[in-house]
């Protein structure tokens, strides 16, 4: 693996080539703990990686007045995955014009990359049952994924926009629009990964009101008929964001919108303990046979408010590796290991989110010392 200083040229052919985007605020803090890590697989488990850092974000656009380099965002789509750690922060203190982060920031790279499907894995630690805002007998064994679709609706629908009325008032309009193909893609992506877990997977829409959804519903029952070993449920997505604190165990594979995928999952990550324990993975079209364009990150974002503080909870960022490990690299057993690792590293230390007064709490990169040391551990076991 080239090092981070000489990152710039990706020589060997035979390595996958990563371009690795920290991007804002904690961003920047937690993507360092998961290159550390990732450093650790390239070292101990060979797996041969070419890693390019780049610049990204609305730091970046106020540095340069570029989000990102125009030919590093030609060559994402040129390399087997990206490592992003988290776009925003500074928006409200330094505003950036909404057109301009529409076009230029995360968004428009998710779409460029052609990123449909953006999943996000929900498991509740036994290990953290303590630090649940939920009881342990209703957190105990969580373990869903939500299949948010990442590149329609109303994140993009046309028209959208702010205009002056004449009356003096002004008016904000967004659209939520899908089509068939959207929908279809995205159901389709959620059966096949049902298939591999306990088979059922929950739509979530509010077809009780919007014609976007009523299209949902129809066609995702439509294209459930192609996987008869499938059990497949609706919920209306208020009634989903109870049932998540209520009884989240019912749920294995949660399909949903742009939207809603976006607010459910950060409303389910508190099962979990913390916002920054959730990863992320967000898939595009397949560049091999079995393995797609790939973006990882986690789901948290740059978190201005403990940004530069060396305490952000670096485990959305090494759990998405875990991911990687999985979805690019194909190297689920080491997927496993690094799973391992970081529920052997919180029993021993934790960063404050997830605070237990009988553990000592560490620093971003502390807890990241403690996860290579379990993976050292567990390394040295299996050797
Ligand atoms: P946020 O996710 O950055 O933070 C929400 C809360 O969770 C904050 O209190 C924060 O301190 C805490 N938190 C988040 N990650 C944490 C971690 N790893 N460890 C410990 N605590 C953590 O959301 P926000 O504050 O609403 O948004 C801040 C900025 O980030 C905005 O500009 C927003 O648009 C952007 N954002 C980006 C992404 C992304 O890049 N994918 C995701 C969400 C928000
Ligand atoms: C996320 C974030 C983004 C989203 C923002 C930063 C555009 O909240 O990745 O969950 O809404 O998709
Ligand atoms: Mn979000």
């Amino acid at each position: 693996m080239t090092s981070p200083a000489s990152a710039q040229s990706v020589t060997d052919a035979s390595a996958y080539d990563l371009i690795v985007l920290p991007g804002d605020g904690i961003g920047k803090e937690v993507t360092a703990e998961a290159v550390r890590v990732l450093e650790w697989f390239a070292a101990r488990r060979g797996i041969n990686v070419n890693l390019r850092h780049e610049q990204f974000g609305a730091e970046a656009y106020h540095a340069t007045g570029h989000f990102i380099k125009e030919e590093v965002f030609a060559d994402l789509l040129k390399v087997d995955a990206v490592l992003f750690g988290a776009f925003g922060g500074t928006l409200e203190a330094n505003p950036i014009p909404a057109d301009i982060r529409r076009k230029f920031g995360l968004l428009r790279m998710r779409q460029a990359m052609g990123l449909f499907a953006n999943v996000r894995p929900v498991k509740a630690l036994n290990t953290l049952s303590k630090v649940s805002p939920l009881q342990p007998h209703v957190s105990a064994d969580v373990d869903l994924v939500v299949i948010r679709e990442l590149i329609g609706g109303i994140y993009f629908g046309e028209p959208r926009g702010i205009t002056q009325l004449e009356s003096g008032e002004r008016r904000g309009v967004n659209t939520q629009v899908y089509t068939t193909h959207e929908i279809v893609r995205i159901a389709d992506f959620a059966f096949a990964l049902a298939a591999t877990r306990r088979g059922h997977v929950t739509s979530v829409d509010k077809s009780n009101v919007m014609e976007s959804s009523v299209l949902w519903r129809e066609e995702v029952k439509k294209r459930h008929a192609r996987y008869p070993d499938i059990a497949l449920d609706h919920l209306y997505v208020d009634a989903c964001a109870a049932e998540l604190i209520t009884r989240p165990r019912k749920f294995d594979v949660i399909l949903t919108d742009n939207l809603f995928g976006d607010i459910l999952s950060d409303a389910a990550s508190a099962i979990t303990g913390s916002l920054g324990m959730l990863p992320s993975a967000s898939f595009g079209a397949e560049l091999r046979p079995g393995v797609r364009r790939a973006f990882y990150e986690p789901v948290h974002g740059s978190a201005p408010d403990i940004a530069g503080k060396g305490v952000a909870n670096p485990c959305g960022a090494i759990l998405s590796l875990a991911l990687a490990l999985e979805g690019t690299f194909k190297r689920p057993e080491d997927a496993r290991l690094l799973e391992h690792a970081v529920d052997i590293a919180l029993q021993r230390a934790r960063t404050r989110d997830l605070a237990d007064p009988s553990l000592p709490v560490v620093s971003t990169r502390g807890f990241a010392d403690e996860v290579i040391k379990a993976l050292d551990e567990a390394d040295g076991a299996i050797g």
